[in-house]
């Protein structure tokens, strides 16, 4: 059997999924009468938003050939799930939407797969639209890959190019090199936690071959233990003998240790150990934090076996315990974005019958700061960023304002790729976000893309809304991160009634600390909403409320109705409150709803 590895990339919704739904029926792979639409986009949560969070490998037979496709994630957030497949490809489709032509993530996969040596292939989709336009897209995509290589035209969803596109995918896509005989080395490039059969590891093989029976040892975390079952997947898990060299598959060996299992690591035998590993994966760095809290308080141990878990199937998060004045017992969560944090946060919730308050996220600070003996014990904690700098990634550990020397802020090389007449308007937005104008090409006549440097704090705050609505939808973006640099941020407390309520304190710009303040205070104010007395309501600045507002208490005749004799209207009260209750945490004597912790990302 003669066998192909290749990855299909490409902007979020350009069709990947679909692309490889119709491969899948096309060989025969799925039924299809089993062919349910986004096949490959098995997580419920993947279904309603239409988007791909997992990578997922299949194999498919295609003529003499077996075929190993790896489908990956679109979106920003997820671009580390796109390299760890890469590693394990040859070759890439890079699909283009010909109605949309090239954005920013197809930049971003193209320069990927060529710094990486993979064989590409271009393949136009959705050129059944008839405001599709192959020759536009292919002619950008040119100019991107900075050299001309000839375009398949494909219709994901009529099937329109597909034959043609599989038969290119056999001639161009090189073989894998390895030695078939020598010590086996398969790379772990996914991983999932099965409750009965234990730790679920994906391996791409690359020297010699692996059999059920032996005994495997995993290089990097030292682990042996006996291959249970192993197999590829169609995407079923379906067993079979053993992998050989340049085959794609899963091994299940009884790990139930869900940390001794790290993707990037290597898989060898106990008894006939490789001489050194594959190159491994450069860890992820979380940029973007926020904590997470249990609306019951008794559900903290099943929220931290449920981070465990889901940790082993995203390892890109990272979490820590900590503790909130206001909220008590949770974690701090480290993300690679925006949308990673509502995915996680919905994933724990769903999958594991959870119910969270989540904060509003920020980036990572570095501080320097004078030390006293009045600190709290958690700053003496923190870690080094070096030249005296510690890493603040939590608001509520700043330390007090009159003790700091200087702040750093994480920035990014922010790439813009928009049609020519949003420019300004996009430049514009770029500058109120405290950008700073890097450079910009032209490709074809149409399109631009544009580079600035940007606080990332100012990318978290609904940046991708703004973008959106200045170019009409059209424009998109990618980053990467740059430096730390000094700014003059401040931290902003919020007090409610008179105490500072550390889950609410976000990080701002000196500038916009006034502004923000009271736009938080008025989106509080409504969010809170009357409760049986006064609250106030206020954002305090080194030491200086900048901002207030007042809640007045209930009506009394309200509340006289509502303990009232009337039975039913009493129920229903009691029913409301108890359904509000899942999704609000009482401080002090005001309840506050799961929204006020994030109000920040709702405000300019
Ligand atoms: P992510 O995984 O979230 O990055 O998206 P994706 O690239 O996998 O895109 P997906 O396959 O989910 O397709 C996005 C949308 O485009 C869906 O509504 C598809 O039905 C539609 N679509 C995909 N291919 C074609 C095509 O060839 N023609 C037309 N008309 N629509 C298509």
């Amino acid at each position: 059997m003669k066998i192909r590895n290749f990855s299909i990339v490409a902007h979020i919704d350009h069709g990947k999924t679909t692309l490889s739904d119709r491969i899948l029926e096309d060989t025969g792979t799925v039924a299809k009468r089993k062919m349910t639409a986004q096949l490959l986009d098995g997580m419920e949560l993947e279904k309603e938003r239409g988007i791909t969070i997992k990578a997922k490998a299949v194999r498919i037979k295609y003529k003499d050939y077996e075929l190993n496709l790896i489908d990956t994630p679109g979106h920003v957030d997820f671009s580390y799930e796109v390299a760890r497949s890469l590693r394990a490809c040859e070759g890439v489709l890079l699909l283009v939407d010909a109605s949309q032509g090239v954005e920013a993530q197809t930049v971003a996969h193209a320069h990927l797969a060529q710094s990486l040596g993979l064989k590409v292939i271009p393949v136009m989709n959705k050129v059944d639209l008839s405001q599709s336009d192959a020759d536009l897209s292919e002619e950008q995509l040119w100019e991107i890959l900075r050299e001309p290589i000839l375009a398949e035209r494909v219709s994901a969803k009529t099937g329109m190019g597909v034959d043609h596109l599989l038969e290119r995918i056999v001639t161009d896509i090189p073989e894998p090199k390895g030695n078939p005989n020598g010590k086996p080395r398969a790379l772990i490039f996914d991983s999932f936690y099965d409750p009965f059969r234990g730790v679920i590891i994906y391996v791409r093989m690359f020297d010699g071959s692996l059999k059920q029976g032996q005994t495997l040892r995993l290089m990097g975390g030292g682990l042996t233990s006996k291959i249970e079952e192993i197999g590829y997947m169609t995407p079923q898990l379906v067993k079979c003998g053993g992998l050989n060299m340049g085959e794609v598959g899963y091994i299940v060996a009884g790990i139930k240790d869900i940390h001794s299992v790290k993707v990037g690591d290597t898989v060898t035998l106990a008894d006939n150990t490789a001489d050194e590993p594959l190159p491994g994966y450069e860890e992820t760095k979380p940029v973007v934090f926020a904590s997470i809290f249990p609306i019951d308080s008794p559900d903290y141990p099943l929220l931290r076996t449920a981070l465990e878990k889901l940790n082993l199937s995203d390892s890109s998060f990272s979490y820590q315990s900590e503790v909130s004045k206001a909220l008590g017992f949770g974690f701090r969560l480290g993300f690679m974005g925006l949308l990673h944090i509502e995915i996680v946060k919905e994933r724990l919730e769903r999958e594991f019958n959870l119910s969270l308050i989540a904060t509003s996220p920020n980036v990572v600070y570095h501080v320097k700061f004078t030390s006293k003996k009045s600190h709290p014990q958690e700053l003496s904690a923190l870690r080094d960023a070096g030249d005296g700098y510690k890493v603040i990634d939590n608001p509520a550990y700043f330390p007090p304002y009159g003790d700091i020397i200087d702040i750093k802020e994480p920035t990014i090389t922010i790439t813009i790729v928009t049609p020519v007449e949003f420019m300004d308007g996009v430049m514009t937005l770029l500058k109120e976000k405290r950008g700073t104008y890097l450079e910009m090409e032209h490709i074809s006549n149409m399109r631009v893309i544009i580079k600035y440097i940007m606080p990332m704090a100012e990318m978290v705050i609904d940046f991708y809304n703004k973008l959106k609505s200045v170019s009409k939808g059209y424009a998109s973006f990618d980053y990467e991160l740059d430096e730390y640099r000094s700014s003059d941020v401040v931290l902003m407390e919020i007090l409610i009634h008179g105490e500072p309520v550390d889950a609410l304190s976000v990080v701002t710009h000196k500038d916009k600390a006034q502004t923000q303040g009271r736009a938080l205070c008025e989106k509080l104010k409504e969010l809170i909403g009357r409760q049986m007395f006064e609250i106030a309501v206020q954002a305090r600045v080194n030491g200086k409320i900048v901002a207030r507002e007042t809640i007045p208490a209930m009506r009394k005749d309200v509340i006289a109705k509502c303990y009232g004799g009337d039975i039913t209207r009493k129920r229903k009260l009691l029913e409301k409150q108890k359904e509000g209750k899942k999704r609000m945490k009482s401080i002090g004597s005001v309840d506050i709803p799961q929204e006020a912790f994030v109000a920040m990302l709702k405000i300019d």
